[in-house]
C-alpha cells in the first residue's frame, strides 16, 4: 500500500511577528511588437497585488490554476525576478530594495524548491555537486574541506544513502530526484523554503512520501514554508493556512479548516467540489460545481472582479467594482470560521467538501 500522508498539523498561531510579509506585489511582463523596433503594446499581469504574511515555523500553501501566477510569486521571492512594484518585507526590511552582500545574505535565507525534478537538476553534475553547489556561492556556510561530510549529511537528512554522492540524476527516480531538490535547498540551512509544486510531477504513490518527508523537515530544521500547488487535495495536510489564487491575485486566504470547510469565495468553492472525496457516501452528496469558460488572459483581465466571467452569482457590482481582500462585513464579528478574507462582494458560506 502506499504511504498515505499522515501530517495532521496543530495549528500555528500568528502570535510572532510575521517572517515574512509581502505587500501588494506586482509583477508585468512586458508584450512587444516588432523585432527591429520593439514596441510595448501591453503586459501580462501574472501577478497584480497580492499581499500576505508568513509565520515562523507554519506553512502556508497557496493553490490556483494553472496560469494563475503561482510560479511568479515563488520567483519573485526568491529573487528569480525582479518585481513591477510592491514591498516584500523579510523580518520587516523589504528586500526588493536591497543590493550587494545584503541581498546575498537575505537570499541565502529564503530558498526554492523547484517543480520538476526532470528539469531542474543539471543531468551533467553529480548529486554531490549538485547539493553543495549553494556553497560555491556562500562559501562561508560550508568550507571546503567540509563539505562533503555536509552533503552527505544532506542525503541521509532527505532519506538518501550517503554513499549515491557521486551519482548522476539519471540514476534515479522522480521521488528520489526530488529529494535530492530539497537537500539542495536545505544546503544553506534556510529558515523560508519556497516549494512550487514539488509534488505535482510525481507519480501519486511517491507524493505522500515527499509531503511527509517535508514536514518532517520543517521540525526539524525550524522552517516556514511556501507549498504552491494547482489542486487543494494535496496542501491540505501540510498546511496552517492555505492562500486561493485567480488572475494574479489572491481571492480567499484563511486556516485550512475555514478554506476547506468554510470557504466564502465561489472560486474556492468551485475548486474544492473537484477535489477527490474518498468516501463513496459523502461523494454522492456532494455537489460538483462546473465552472463555464476558460481562465480569461492575464493580458486583459475582466473589469471588477476578475472571476466574473465564470461565476455563477455574478452581478452587475461585479464588473463595476472591485472586490477587495478582506473579512466581508455580513461575517465581521462573529467569530466563526466564515469570518476571515475574501475578495467576493456577495459572499457566503457554502460547505463543499463533507466534513472530516
Ligand atoms: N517570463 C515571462 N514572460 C512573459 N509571461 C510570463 C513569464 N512568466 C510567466 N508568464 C505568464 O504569467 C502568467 C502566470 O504564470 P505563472 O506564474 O507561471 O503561473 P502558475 O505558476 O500559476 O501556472 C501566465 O500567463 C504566464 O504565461
Ligand atoms: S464579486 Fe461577484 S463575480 Fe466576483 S466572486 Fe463575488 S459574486 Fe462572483
Ligand atoms: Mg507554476
Amino acid at each position: 500500500m502506499s504511504e498515505q500522508p499522515v501530517m495532521v498539523k496543530e495549528p500555528v498561531r500568528p502570535s510572532h511577528e510575521p517572517i515574512l510579509e509581502v505587500r501588494d506585489l506586482v509583477k508585468h511582463f512586458p508584450l512587444t511588437q516588432g523585432i527591429l523596433f520593439k514596441k510595448q503594446i501591453g503586459a501580462v499581469k501574472a501577478v497584480d497585488g497580492v499581499s500576505f504574511d508568513l509565520f515562523p515555523g507554519e506553512t502556508l500553501g497557496i493553490v490556483g490554476e494553472s496560469g494563475c501566477g503561482k510560479s511568479t510569486v515563488a520567483r519573485l521571492l526568491v529573487n528569480l525576478e525582479e518585481a513591477t512594484a510592491g514591498q516584500i518585507r523579510y523580518k520587516g526590511e523589504d528586500i526588493t530594495k536591497l543590493s550587494g552582500r545584503a541581498l546575498k545574505a537575505v537570499r541565502r535565507n529564503i530558498q526554492m524548491v523547484f517543480q520538476d525534478p526532470y528539469t531542474s537538476l543539471n543531468p551533467r553534475m553529480t548529486v554531490g555537486d549538485i547539493i553543495g553547489e549553494p556553497y560555491e556561492i556562500h562559501p562561508e556556510v560550508a568550507p571546503k574541506g567540509d563539505r562533503r561530510k555536509r552533503v552527505q549529511d544532506l542525503l541521509d537528512v532527505v532519506g538518501l544513502n550517503p554513499e549515491y554522492i557521486n551519482r548522476y540524476p539519471h540514476q534515479f527516480s522522480g521521488g528520489q530526484r526530488q529529494r535530492i531538490g530539497i537537500a539542495r535547498g536545505l544546503a544553506l540551512r534556510p529558515e523560508i523554503i519556497v516549494a512550487d509544486e514539488p509534488v505535482s510531477a510525481l507519480d501519486v504513490s511517491v507524493q505522500a512520501q515527499v509531503v511527509n518527508l517535508m514536514g518532517r523537515l520543517q521540525d526539524e530544521f525550524d522552517l516556514s514554508y511556501m507549498f504552491i500547488a494547482h489542486d487543494l487535495s494535496i496542501v491540505r495536510h501540510i498546511s496552517d493556512r492555505v492562500g486561493v489564487m485567480y488572475l494574479g491575485k489572491i481571492v480567499e486566504i484563511g486556516g485550512d479548516e475555514e478554506i476547506y470547510e468554510h470557504p466564502t469565495h465561489p472560486y474556492t468553492q468551485a475548486l474544492l467540489s473537484a477535489v477527490p472525496v474518498p468516501d463513496p457516501e459523502a461523494r454522492e452528496h456532494r455537489e460538483r460545481i462546473i465552472l463555464a469558460g476558460d481562465v480569461p488572459s492575464p493580458a486583459n483581465p475582466p473589469s471588477g472582479c476578475r472571476f466574473r466571467t465564470r461565476c455563477w452569482k455574478a452581478q452587475e457590482r461585479c464588473s463595476l467594482e472591485e472586490p477587495l481582500l478582506a473579512v466581508p462585513p455580513v461575517f465581521r464579528g462573529t467569530a466563526g470560521p466564515a469570518e476571515h478574507e475574501s475578495a467576493c462582494h456577495f459572499a457566503e458560506e457554502k460547505q463543499v467538501v463533507p466534513g472530516e
